[in-house]
């Protein structure tokens, strides 16, 4: 026979099938349903038997066409990526053969939806080996089907929904403030202007600001949302939009405040660890990966310029680090992976953190602020408490030469009724980075932004 002439028939005598996803073959053994996804691999063996791996997101399902069924036209044609209906009979894989999911599909009717062009792996070949991470993430929107990148956002819907888990647990409503705003917050120079209408506008870099004006209104609160920072580099862990996880809370000390941050990291590992679908994707990212024991170190600002002194870590002027001087990513991150441990680094000097930080009682040349600092990443929380009295505030609005006018309403708030509070940011992209074992935070998000890149 032909393959041209081969019409494949749906036997009628067969039971009916069912339309499942793959993620659900568990519930279906020894019965026959209907599945329709993506051609994730395929190999023929002999010239009887053929292997596709279907995928449909939800998971991968190992299938396999017989005889008549692979003679067909659409069988010796058939590519990657190809859409295809398969209607088969669901068996565990008998022992010492192996397959995703321990099950497989005995084919014995299918169709074709759509045929790719049969190029797909020239792409994703193109895409991995060239260094230019422009040309890498224009073809994103096809690479997202490999394993390794669907896992990551796959991790990535899981820690979201994780999140609002441990913040519903505790009490916590989540707000959904604007992203267009008047007026910048974490310095200027990295900021996203646009027009807006008579007026200028620009791109949110925080809600911070925003969620303390609730805290009276709606008690502590919480929001994911998107934060704008016009980067000048590509780096491992920069892009220009990103998902920002932040937090505010009324009437809490800065002890408060670090057990805030340490039981949202870890509630939130802890629940993605206890799922059996999110703790499989970490496993196959992370082999490994645990939960950090708790309470994490705490590392005084000051005690971190020691460290890096000690160990002999130079400035990029090639100098000793002093107190005052930022710390830059990279010996940041030295010290981090050394230590190997979550690490709260607190107290900052005022001069380089933001103008709404309020002085330590203990030490007036800091301020009550802290960064969580993690392997491989480095700060993947900044928080602090905030000023709450009115005399002070406006204060420091004329040190950080900001107009009272613009932000009369921020003033306001310490002004009707002030009380002490706190919160925290958590870089959504930069956790994923650290709990997926990623290199880079261009990797734990749909379709990065960063310097030149808008595409897809
Ligand atoms: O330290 P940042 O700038 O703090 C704030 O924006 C505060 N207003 C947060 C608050 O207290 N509500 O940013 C917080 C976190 C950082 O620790 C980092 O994880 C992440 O946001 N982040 C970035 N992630 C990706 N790309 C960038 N360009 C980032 N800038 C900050």
């Amino acid at each position: 026979e032909n393959s041209k002439t081969i019409k494949l028939q749906q036997d009628i005598s067969l039971p009916p099938a069912k339309f499942i996803k793959i993620n659900e073959v568990n519930k279906y053994r020894d019965q026959r349903v209907n599945v329709k996804g993506w051609v994730h691999h395929m190999r023929f063996q002999g010239k009887d038997l053929m292997l596709i791996v279907l995928r449909d997101g939800t998971a991968n399902l190992q299938s396999i066409l017989t005889d008549r069924l692979c003679h067909t036209y659409d069988a010796l044609t058939l590519t990657l990526e190809s859409t295809v209906s398969l209607f088969g009979t669901i068996k565990t894989v008998i022992e010492g053969k192996s397959a995703p999911g321990d099950h497989e599909l005995i084919v014995d009717y299918w169709e074709v939806i759509s045929k790719a062009p049969g190029d797909s792996e020239a792409v994703a070949n193109k895409a991995s080996v060239d260094s230019d991470p422009s040309i890498q993430y224009a073809q994103r929107h096809l690479l997202i089907r490999g394993d390794t990148e669907s896992a990551v956002l796959k991790v990535r819907s899981y820690s979201l929904r994780a999140f609002r888990v441990h913040f519903h647990s505790i009490g916590y409503l989540e707000i959904t403030p604007p992203s267009l705003e008047q007026k910048i917050i974490e310095g200027g120079s990295s900021i996203f202007s646009l027009p807006y209408y008579d007026a200028g506008a620009c791109l949110s870099q925080s809600s911070q600001l925003y969620l303390e004006s609730c805290v009276p209104a709606l008690g502590n609160v919480y929001t994911i949302n998107e934060s704008f920072r016009a980067e000048k580099l590509i780096t491992r862990r920069h892009l220009t939009e990103y998902t920002h996880l932040e937090v505010e809370a009324g009437f809490i000390t800065f002890e408060d405040l670090l057990d805030m941050i340490e039981n949202a990291v870890c509630g939130t590992i802890d629940f993605l660890l206890k799922d059996p679908v999110s703790r499989r994707l970490i496993e196959q990212l992370n082999p490994g990966f645990v939960t950090p024991t708790r309470p994490f170190m705490r590392m005084r600002y000051e005690d971190a310029i020691k460290w890096l002194n000690e160990h002999e870590v130079k400035r990029g002027d090639g100098n000793d680090f002093m107190y005052g001087d930022d710390i830059p990513e990279s010996p940041e991150r030295l010290m981090t992976d050394t230590i190997n441990r979550p690490i709260f680094l607190t107290h900052f000097p005022g001069p380089i953190k933001s103008f709404y930080m309020p002085r330590s009682k203990d030490d007036p040349r800091v301020t009550d602020s802290v960064d969580l600092l993690v392997p491989n990443v480095g700060e993947i929380v900044g928080g602090s408490m905030r000023i709450s009295n009115y005399e002070d505030m406006l204060s420091v609005f004329k040190t950080a030469k900001l107009n009272p006018d613009d932000l009369y309403w921020y003033l306001d708030l310490s002004k009707y009724g002030a009380f002490p509070h706190g919160g925290f940011g958590l870089g959504v992209e930069r956790f994923l980075a650290w709990i997926t074992n990623r290199y880079s935070v261009l990797d734990c998000c749909l379709y990065p932004r960063f310097p030149g890149n808008c595409k897809p």
